[in-house]
């Protein structure tokens, strides 16, 4: 049984890593997946350490500081804490899978691996830690014998996403009726990223270091979406009235968010502190086509797969998943769907919890039976 670490075990795609291994090829890793309390990526002693003491066969990181982070948390956890990773994978000589973003590209159809942006100082701090990453990693490989594989992705759909970001900050939006109107152009085009599909990558790219080794590839559906039709699909699955299908030009929304912006600022004054969801820092994205070319990972040796499998084929199982999630916090009141819960435990859970303890030390509570599956 081989040995991998994800750092970013718990988030969206490191957990869909994790339950892979766990749950498709059990028995065939054994992921490590230590949390940011045990391993920061902001200390170099901890990564260190911690890759040394396991001695990893490959190491993966899907760790990311919050992606409106400020310029040193983007730099210490998104660079540096990249490059060390690398650092320690190359010490070992085991392969480093590193995830970017379509963010270290411009705006344009059929991006190819080597269209990046220049770096330069303008650029957001996620773009730019993400760039000076990948810039990096391929110095390492040309002067410290790094083998690593860069897998870029765009907008990530999955379940599981425990924060709400991307794409399913877009369908929460959506569900929780707040968005009125289209903020985006008539076919403005996008690329998706399954999330599901990512570890098959891994797990190929890992048994095949030969022909990943040292490479860059965008993993991204090959057919791109339009946003406006994708907003309007998942509208139409949930029976919703809004958004309607009116196209706010995109001066107009930046200066609305400009608006809010200082209308948010202004009521920090009176004790008050809401923000705008991070996502809003790429508004000009959602009026603008970026879509990635898949042709390089389509033509080497890796199958999809599910090729069938699309944004628009997983939207209705996503929507439960999600709506369901979203009505037990308490974060969205719109749906009312049954929501699955033993009628008579949610009963007693709300009426009558004594009754509920009662039955639980009766019935659940004995050690369990070591000898039992
Ligand atoms: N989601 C997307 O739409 C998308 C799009 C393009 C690219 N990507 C890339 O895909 C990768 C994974 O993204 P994601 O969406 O899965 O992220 P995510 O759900 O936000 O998860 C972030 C993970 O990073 C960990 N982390 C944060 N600070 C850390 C630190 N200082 N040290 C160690 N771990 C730390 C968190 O661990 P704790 O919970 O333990 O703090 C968490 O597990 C990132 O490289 C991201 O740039 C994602």
């Amino acid at each position: 049984m081989k040995t991998g670490v994800v750092f970013g075990g718990s988030g969206l795609i490191g957990g869909t890593i994790v339950n892979f291994y766990k749950q498709r090829r059990p028995g065939i890793v054994d992921m490590l997946a230590p949390s940011s309390k045990k391993v920061s990526l902001k200390n170099c002693q901890d990564i260190r350490n911690y890759l040394l003491a396991v001695k990893p066969d490959f190491v993966i990181n899907a760790a990311i500081a919050n992606i409106n982070a400020d310029p040193q948390l983007s730099f210490e956890v998104n660079y540096v804490g990249a490059i060390n990773v690398a650092r320690a994978a190359a010490t070992l000589k085991v392969p480093y899978f590193f995830f970017s973003s379509a963010a270290t590209l411009p705006q344009g159809s059929g991006l190819r691996e080597t269209d990046t942006l220049p770096l330069n100082a303008k650029l957001s701090n996620y773009a730019k830690s993400k760039l000076m990453a990948e810039e990096t990693l391929r110095y390492m490989a040309d002067n410290e014998g790094l083998d690593y594989t860069c897998i870029r992705l765009s907008i990530v759909y999955g379940n599981h996403d425990h924060k709400i970001q991307g794409f399913h900050r877009l369908l929460f939006t959506i569900a929780d009726e707040s968005m009125p109107f289209l903020f985006t152009n008539k076919g403005t085009l996008h690329s998706y990223s399954n999330c599901r599909k990512i570890p098959y990558a891994i797990h190929h790219m890992f048994e095949n270091r030969q022909e990943y080794s040292c490479q860059t590839y965008h993993f991204v559906d090959p057919v791109p979406v339009e946003l406006a039709d994708l907003i309007m699909t998942i509208k139409s699955y949930l029976q919703l009235k809004s958004p309607r299908k009116v196209y706010v030009p995109y001066s107009v929304a930046r200066t609305g968010k400009k608006s809010i912006q200082i209308i948010l600022r202004l009521l920090t004054k009176v004790g008050l502190k809401a923000s705008l969801p991070p996502e809003l820092m790429f508004l000009g994205a959602f009026y603008r086509t970026q879509t990635l070319s898949s042709e390089k990972l389509f033509n080497s040796s890796f199958v999809d797969p599910m090729p069938e499998e699309t944004v628009y084929t997983r939207l209705p199982e996503m929507i439960v998943y999600y709506l369901n999630r979203w009505a037990h916090q308490n974060l969205i009141t719109t749906f009312d769907e049954k929501i699955e819960f033993d009628q008579q435990i949610h009963e007693d859970f709300k009426h009558n919890p004594m009754a509920l303890l009662e039955s639980i030390h009766r019935d659940a509570t004995a050690p369990f039976d070591p000898d039992t599956p």
